[in-house]
């Protein structure tokens, strides 16, 4: 195991960005940069040994700066969205910023993603970013301490350790945005992968993608993955929840959820091998089909598609500020969040 550090680019306001390999002794290798705590590539080996990148995003800062989808950033302090941009905590309302709609809040505005981290190598394979969330950032209480530790095994697992604790009652929801192409980055859609997902239920939405508050049956409709599925088979299916968000772009509720870590989804790439697992202890999986990636400029000047790379983005519910029936993100102040999730690359 080793990791490498290396510099990245500086941002316009004279800051240097870092970027850390983490290499394990099979060959496979991650690298995160200091900005966003950015997850930029991972080599990981096909059936026959040949290891690609699988991660679809930028090579450079400039793109990683620039982006609009969150390719690879860490989301907080509130993953995904918070209907009418607003939620209450022991009846005090807190008015939260909008970047949707004008009415939702998507990704908390994009706060921890555009921030620089600190970053300190905790072993030889292991780094841990860490960032100070100022009281108020977008309309969120409290002043936040968080880090995310990232470190790769050698049995090829990536395992990402988010750690919170804010000086206020506050709602806390961390995640990854990667976007995941096991055929390689640059190597077209992802619809004939197979996409496998452990819930019997998902939370449906409306039009603007918030949570109905229903926790409703897969069974019988595009969102039954408990069996590997193309992901291409219903994507575009008849079907009112698909129109809405045009694909895939759901949370899953992860049967059996308990706390511990548990397989949630499986992604599998019939052409090359590699397959992905994804373990989390947390009670959601948001799965996006990279519906609407519109053909930025990614790595080696190559375009984005739409559904070039799927996201696994483990989670609490979204909106769950505002449903208290689904499992509750609200923290006290110096209460400790703390959630892992492990993508485990294979190939068979
Ligand atoms: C959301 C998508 C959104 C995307 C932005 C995902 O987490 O589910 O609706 O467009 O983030 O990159």
């Amino acid at each position: 195991m080793s990791v490498k550090i290396s510099d990245f680019g500086v941002l316009a306001n004279g800051t240097k960005i870092q970027k850390y390999t983490i290499e394990n002794s099979q060959g496979t290798s991650v690298s995160v940069i200091t900005y966003g705590a950015t997850l930029i590539s991972a080599l990981v080996a096909d059936r026959n040994g040949v290891f690609k990148d699988v991660i679809v995003g930028f090579d450079d800062l400039e793109g990683c700066v620039e982006r609009t989808d969150y390719q690879g950033v860490v989301v907080g302090p509130y993953a995904n969205r918070i209907g009418n941009s607003e939620f209450s905590i022991d009846g005090i309302k807190y008015k939260l910023n909008s970047n949707e709609n004008g009415v939702t809040c998507l990704h908390s505005c994009g706060e921890f993603n555009t921030a620089v981290w600190n970053a300190e190598l905790a072993d030889d394979s292991s780094v841990e970013m860490s960032y100070v969330s100022p009281d108020g950032v977008n309309g969120f209480p409290g002043r936040i301490n968080v880090s995310v530790k990232y470190t790769l095994t050698d049995d090829n697992e990536l395992k990402l350790e988010y750690s919170a604790v804010s000086d206020k009652k506050t709602v806390i929801n961390l995640t990854n945005h990667a976007y995941f192409n096991l055929g390689g980055f640059d190597s077209g859609l992802i619809l004939d992968h197979t996409m496998q997902i452990n819930a019997d239920c998902y939370t449906p939405v409306d039009e603007l993608s918030i949570p109905t508050g229903e926790i409703a049956s897969v069974e019988n409709t595009p969102f039954d993955l408990r069996t590997a599925k193309r992901i291409g088979d219903e994507i575009d299916a008849d079907c009112e929840q698909l129109k809405f968000t045009g694909g895939y772009d759901h949370n899953f509720c992860i049967s059996g959820y308990d706390g511990t870590l548990k397989t949630a989804a499986v992604a599998f790439d019939s052409v090359t091998g590699r397959k992905l697992e994804v373990l989390t202890d947390l009670p959601g999986i948001q799965f996006y089909a990279g519906n609407f990636l519109k053909g930025t400029i990614g790595k080696s000047g190559k375009p984005m598609e739409k559904r070039s790379g799927f996201c696994l983005e483990t989670q609490f519910y979204p909106d769950t500020p505002n449903h208290p029936d689904f499992p509750q993100c609200t923290f006290e102040a110096g209460e400790k969040y703390h959630t892992v999730t492990v993508f485990k690359f294979s190939a068979e």
